[in-house]
């Protein structure tokens, strides 16, 4: 085993979607842990402010405008990303949206592809792109942030709850296709947490507590409950861990 654990001095790892919520929380343990951190996202003010937020304490990220849905948009990336650091070693694929909405009487059927082509297509568009990158260094990790979602319908998630499913196969392929490249892909499925994306449900108070009273532990997750498992899996210590998908939902699908 080597020793250095969960040390990653040198490693450059990109964040998709690290400009707040679970992402930001994740980039900033990362660079923490010595990585030289990338950040992605589609607006330039939000990469902006967690830039300075993070600069604010003590942590250093460069910041690359890319929506992981866009093709042209994500060579762009792993462009920067390669004239810049020459390398990638780890990826968090952690992007992720939802509209709430019926799956069967949506409104608007462009919901659909909006919702499967960021969770589901951009997640495979990044990790096509992180793979040459990694292949120069010889390994890499890739880590997925999929959703209980991915097991368990939910109401007005129908959509994303079927992009999860997806991400938590394409994790499993993927592993499957990488392993003789050294890259190792895992997943992580959270409970809900507590970020914007989910804003609409843990600001409502009764809500909350109903949501709560079906987690074991008795609360939603905070994102610093997350950043552990995707630390663990970026690190040498998960080095013959993959195709494997890690629940962190204090016993919700227990
Ligand atoms: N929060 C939960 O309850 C929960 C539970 C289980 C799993 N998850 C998963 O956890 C991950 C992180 O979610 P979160 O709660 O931290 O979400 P969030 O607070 O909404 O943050 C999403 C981040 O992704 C960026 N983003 C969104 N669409 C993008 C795109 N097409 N291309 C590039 N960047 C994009 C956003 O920045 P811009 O808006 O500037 O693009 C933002 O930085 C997601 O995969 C989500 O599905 C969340």
């Amino acid at each position: 085993m080597n020793e250095m654990g969960l040390d990653l001095t040198g490693k450059v790892a990109l964040v998709t979607g690290g400009s707040r919520g679970l992402g930001k929380a994740i980039a900033m343990a990362m660079a923490g842990k010595g990585a030289h951190v990338v950040i992605c996202g589609r607006k330039q003010e939000n990469l902006d402010q967690a830039v300075a937020d993070l600069h604010e304490k003590g942590v250093e990220v460069a910041a690359f405008r890319a929506n992981v849905g866009l093709p042209d948009e994500v060579a762009n990336l792993f462009q920067s990303i390669e004239a810049r650091f020459g390398k990638l070693d780890i990826l968090v694929n952690n992007v992720g949206m939802n509209i709430l909405t019926p799956s069967v009487a949506m409104a608007d059927d462009g919901l659909w592809d909006k919702i499967i082509t960021t969770n589901l297509k951009g997640t495979f568009l990044t990790s096509r792109g992180a793979v040459p990158l990694m292949r120069k260094v010889g390994r890499g990790k890739i880590i997925n942030i999929s959703s209980i979602a991915a097991r368990k319908a939910a109401m007005g998630m129908g959509i994303y709850c079927v992009a999860k499913a997806g991400v938590d196969m394409l994790t499993r392929v993927l592993a499957v296709e990488l392993a003789q490249d050294h890259i190792t892909v895992n997943a992580v499925a959270p409970c809900m947490v507590r970020t914007q994306f989910s804003q609409p449900f843990w600001s409502n108070e009764s809500l909350l507590k109903q949501i709560a009273a079906g987690i074991p532990m008795g609360r939603i997750a905070e994102p610093d409950d997350v950043v552990g498992t995707v630390l663990f899996l970026s690190s040498d210590l998960a080095d013959f861990v993959t195709g494997e998908i890690m629940t962190v939902d204090g016993g919700a699908m227990a």
